[in-house]
């Protein structure tokens, strides 16, 4: 199958790239740098979803598409503007071009939270759901990866300013090989949610992370105010049913950086 991966160059599209290869799909990336982050294999195509630039040329012929993009903000309008602007540019122009399925990744929670952000990703699944062509979405909890993620945004000098929220992470490569499995099942509107194996609280993995890397910064907890913060607390961004990943966090963190950061001794 010739596939497409927008954002096959970022956190999630890199693994699932790769898997598509080795599944053996015939595998673009699109990305505004157009490379393939060393995904053996895949072929890279510059363009901006945002700007509209080199989408028809990357899903000419393509059978599916998985929307990975991406865009770093706390502000709605810049995440709309690269989220559902973009993917409906992505829709528009896979409609035009005959691809027969939409995947879309997507994160769980998002009804249940009144963050800026996740609106943007909500209008992103009903752009898609609405959309001309026939799509899947698929919800995940935060990737291990997140977590590096959050400690660097809350760094303020010695301190790590961590927002109380309860998960359950997810390896990014378990999130990747469920999405490949969406392209490969089809069309089906809503895929079964995937989430890590474990419960967490994201100030706990914070300071597991700094510890496994030496950093000697102080995580401070942050209580987000609001019907928001009440709902990461309450556990709005655990998984209910679907499928579970296997790598807990002190598993993922032993792989990336050695065996200093893994295991519960890694607690306090
Ligand atoms: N991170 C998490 O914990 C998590 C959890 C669940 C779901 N998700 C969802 O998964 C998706 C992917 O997240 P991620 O963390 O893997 O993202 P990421 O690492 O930030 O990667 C984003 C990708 O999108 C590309 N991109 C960004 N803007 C673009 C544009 N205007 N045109 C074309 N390509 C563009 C980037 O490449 P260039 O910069 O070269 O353009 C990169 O390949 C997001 O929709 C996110 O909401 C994330």
């Amino acid at each position: 199958m010739r596939t497409l991966v927008v954002g096959g160059t970022g956190t999630v599209g890199r693994p699932l790239a790769a898997e598509l290869v080795r599944r053996g799909h015939e595998v673009r990336v699109l990305s505004r740098s157009g490379g393939t982050a060393g995904t053996t294999g895949a072929v890279g195509h510059r363009g901006d979803v945002a700007a509209g630039t080199g989408v028809d040329e990357a899903v000419a012929g393509v059978e599916a598409v998985v929307d990975c993009l991406n865009v770093e903000t706390v502000r709605r309008s810049r995440a709309e503007a690269v989220l559902v602007r973009g993917t409906r540019r992505l829709l528009d122009a896979g409609a035009a071009a005959g691809v027969r399925h939409h995947v879309l990744l997507s994160i769980v929670g998002i009804d249940r939270i009144p963050y800026p952000y996740y609106a943007a990703k909500l209008h992103q699944e009903e752009a898609v759901t609405a959309g001309p062509v026939p799509s899947t979405v698929l919800r995940a909890t935060p990737f291990h990866e997140f977590v590096a993620t959050v400690a660097r945004r809350g760094r303020v000098g010695p301190f790590v300013l961590v927002p109380r929220l309860r998960t359950a992470p997810v390896a990014a490569v378990e999130v990747a090989r469920a999405l490949a499995d969406a392209v490969e099942g089809g069309p089906c509107g809503r895929a079964p949610d995937i989430g890590g194996p474990r419960e967490e609280e994201f100030v706990d993995l914070v300071r597991v992370l700094l510890r496994a890397r030496g950093d000697r910064g102080v995580v401070v907890p942050v209580v987000w105010p609001g019907r928001a913060g009440r709902a990461m607390r309450d556990g709005a961004q655990l998984p209910t049913g679907g499928r579970r990943g296997h790598q807990s966090f002190d598993e993922w963190l032993a792989e990336h950086h050695g065996p200093g950061g893994s295991g519960s001794a890694g607690r306090s």
